[in-house]
């Protein structure tokens, strides 16, 4: 009787610093993911201290008024990061060396507004602090952020990216990225190129669990054959939204929780409703459906593998160091922002509509 009583008041105890602490805390240390070099926990802490609350003060705002623009721009992170590396390149516009990596292909149903946000982001952090925030980690940062506003894991991000000096060939940006026709064993060999294990391509796939798709995206599966491990009633509701292979139309990914971050993408996927082959062929292939099937049935699994995951993703190819530089605008490397002085120094004045 004593033990129990000490038993449930140690369970107490537990469960109220759980309380106390975030929800959902889940930090590096507990995450167990090493820290790349010239990355750091506290990198921000003496140059620009209030770094994370102006982020995620200015996102919740965003996030209330549109909560969609979460989904956008965690899209975004993994576009930076799949293609040279989390250096922000996947924000630059073109320039004479040619089209940038925004105009291509994948990169094509980008939210527009993403950009803005980012950059409007940027212009709030500099005018506090001075250009000292690389528009990578604010990327990485926003990332974060869509993700615990939209009911997901919290999590510490490791800062110190630099942003790159130049963006990746439309040829690079498609091999680098993963296709929605993919089945699982491409989806497995690109992601392993990046040093992601069978784990993390499930648990990252998770993150189709809020956003939306064009019709584009998946009638392939509906078109001219219906996909036999599509659920019928679920196709059929996509031909209403999709009544040609090549509408210009949308849909929701998670038809459970659309915004919301949680674990309903792999309950979909076990019911046969995943929106992609690369979503869907998870729950067929035998290497994956074991994942998928532990994620369904425990959210608090899904989140602590997301969180690795995107620890791993947003690691890849960093700049840090003397390598890259602190872009004064996230659409244009410095060397070609023949206004940078007066960039930095009209950040008090301008007025941002984001
Ligand atoms: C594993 C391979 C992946 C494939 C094949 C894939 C493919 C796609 C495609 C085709 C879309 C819809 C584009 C459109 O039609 O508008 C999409 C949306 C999205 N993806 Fe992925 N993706 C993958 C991995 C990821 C990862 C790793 C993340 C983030 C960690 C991610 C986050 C998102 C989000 C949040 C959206 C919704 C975007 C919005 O609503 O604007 N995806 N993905």
């Amino acid at each position: 009787m004593a033990s129990s009583t000490t038993t449930n008041k140690l369970f107490s105890a537990f469960a109220f610093s759980l309380l106390i602490l975030s929800p959902l805390a889940l930090d590096v240390a507990k995450a167990d993911q090493p820290i790349q070099d010239g990355l750091s926990l506290s990198f921000y802490d003496s140059i620009c201290p209030n770094l994370e609350s102006i982020v995620r003060k200015r996102l919740k705002k965003v996030y209330k008024d549109d909560i969609g623009q979460a989904a956008g721009i965690l899209r975004l992170h993994f576009h930076d990061c799949f293609v040279q590396g989390c250096d922000g390149s996947v924000l630059l516009d073109g320039s004479a060396s040619g089209p940038s990596e925004k105009s291509a292909i994948p990169n094509l149903t980008l939210r527009a507004r993403a950009f803005k946000i980012i950059n409007d982001l940027r212009h709030r952090v500099h005018r506090e602090c001075g250009r000292v925030v690389s528009c990578a980690d604010l990327v990485a940062l926003a990332a974060r952020d869509a993700v615990a506003v939209t009911g997901g894991p919290d999590y510490k991000v490791p800062l110190g990216r630099r942003d790159g000096l130049n963006f990746a060939t439309a040829q690079a940006t498609l091999d680098n990225l993963v296709a929605p026709f993919a089945n699982t064993t491409t989806v497995l060999a690109k992601l392993a190129v990046k040093n992601l294990d069978t784990t993390d391509a499930v648990a990252l796939s998770g993150a189709h669990t809020i956003g939306i798709a064009h019709c584009t995206s998946f009638t392939d599966r509906l078109y001219p054959n219906q996909d036999p491990t599509m659920d019928k009633t679920f196709a059929n509701n996509l031909k209403t939204t999709c009544p040609t292979a090549n509408t210009n139309a949308t849909t929701d990914m998670d038809i459970r929780s659309p915004n919301k971050f949680d674990n309903k993408y792999f309950v979909d996927l076990m019911n046969r409703q995943g929106l992609f082959t690369s979503d869907q062929d998870l729950y067929t292939d035998s290497r994956t459906r074991g994942i998928v099937k532990s994620f369904a049935v425990n959210q608090t699994l899904f989140f602590e593998k997301f969180v690795i995951g995107m620890l791993k993703m947003g690691q890849l190819g960093v700049l840090t160091g003397n390598n890259g530089e602190i872009r004064a605008n996230c659409s244009v490397r410095n060397k070609d922002n023949f206004l940078i002085s007066s960039v930095v120094e009209d950040e008090g004045s301008q007025a941002s509509q984001f």
